[in-house]
């Protein structure tokens, strides 16, 4: 899942060892990405160890710690720490993941390796460029988009079974993790929108107080916007949420197929 591959600017270079302070009681190796586009140097590998009994239990604890005590230079986003603003996500331990809900007691290689979302242009360190995947958020409009004339006295309603339908895709985050776990979008990110974006289009489809289905279901009927999911699934084991973007994907074909029929 998520394997990682290098980002595109990689011919890795020796990087810096930072040992544990003296008298450290739980020492735990992180091994970082390190990018930085204005020293004109080739990625590296930086290792940090890190005293786990002076650290909180999330890979973010570990990374603030590290920026705290060890190493300023050391660059990530994040914002929440609580797995709801989607800024920390990060390949883990081998796993596109969030770097708040994810515990360093549950990494399974002795030295945990933490690098950027694969196959993504990398900003600086462990920050990816997401200027393309908001470019496609963008391109669905991802709004209630409707014709009729709103309620005078209300906003819009809708019945408890029809807002249930929207359990599973009003949860995403938009970490972006799926998307770049998928090989389907590494190939052909330039033009298939990916799981993430797919989801979030299922989610203004499937919405009931929307009245432009007709031209959501057009817009992705395309051989590349949605058509490049093969369904390996990579998508759905990865999301930290637990959601589940493929089986989004299957329902918008459905629906493509229902109005050909
Ligand atoms: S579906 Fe999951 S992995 Fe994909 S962007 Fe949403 S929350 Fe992140
Ligand atoms: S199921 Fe589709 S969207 Fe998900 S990882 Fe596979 S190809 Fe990508
Ligand atoms: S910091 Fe917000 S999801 Fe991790």
């Amino acid at each position: 899942m998520a394997e990682f591959t290098l980002p595109k600017n990689s011919q890795i270079q020796k990087g810096r060892h930072f040992p544990a302070p003296a008298g450290a009681k739980r020492v735990r190796v992180f091994k970082i990405y390190r990018w930085n586009p204005d020293d004109g140097m080739n990625p590296r590998v930086d290792t940090y160890e890190v005293d786990l009994a002076t650290c909180g239990p999330m890979v973010l604890d570990a990374l603030i710690k590290i920026k705290n005590e060890i190493d300023p230079t050391l660059t990530f986003r994040r914002s929440c720490r609580e797995g709801i603003c989607g800024s920390c996500a990060m390949n883990i331990d081998g796993t596109n993941t969030l770097a708040c809900t994810k515990a360093i007691d549950s990494c399974e290689k002795a030295e945990v390796p933490i690098y950027p979302l694969p196959h993504m242009p990398v900003v600086k360190d462990l920050v990816p460029d997401l200027t393309h995947f908001y470019a496609q958020y963008a391109s669905i409009r991802p709004w209630l988009r409707t014709q009729s004339a709103p309620p005078p006295d209300r906003e819009r309603l809708q019945s408890p079974e029809d807002r249930k339908k929207l359990d599973g895709l009003y949860e995403c985050i938009l970490c972006a993790c799926c998307s770049t776990s998928c090989p389907s979008y590494w190939w052909n990110g330039d033009r298939y929108l990916g799981p993430a974006i797919l989801l979030q289009a299922y989610r203004w489809i499937v919405d009931s107080r929307d009245e432009d289905t007709g031209a959501r279901l057009d817009d992705l009927e395309d051989p590349f916007k949605l058509y490049r999911c093969h369904t390996i699934m990579n998508c759905a084991r990865t999301c930290p949420k637990g959601l589940n973007p493929a089986q989004a994907i299957a329902e918008i074909k459905k629906l493509m197929l229902a109005r050909r029929a």
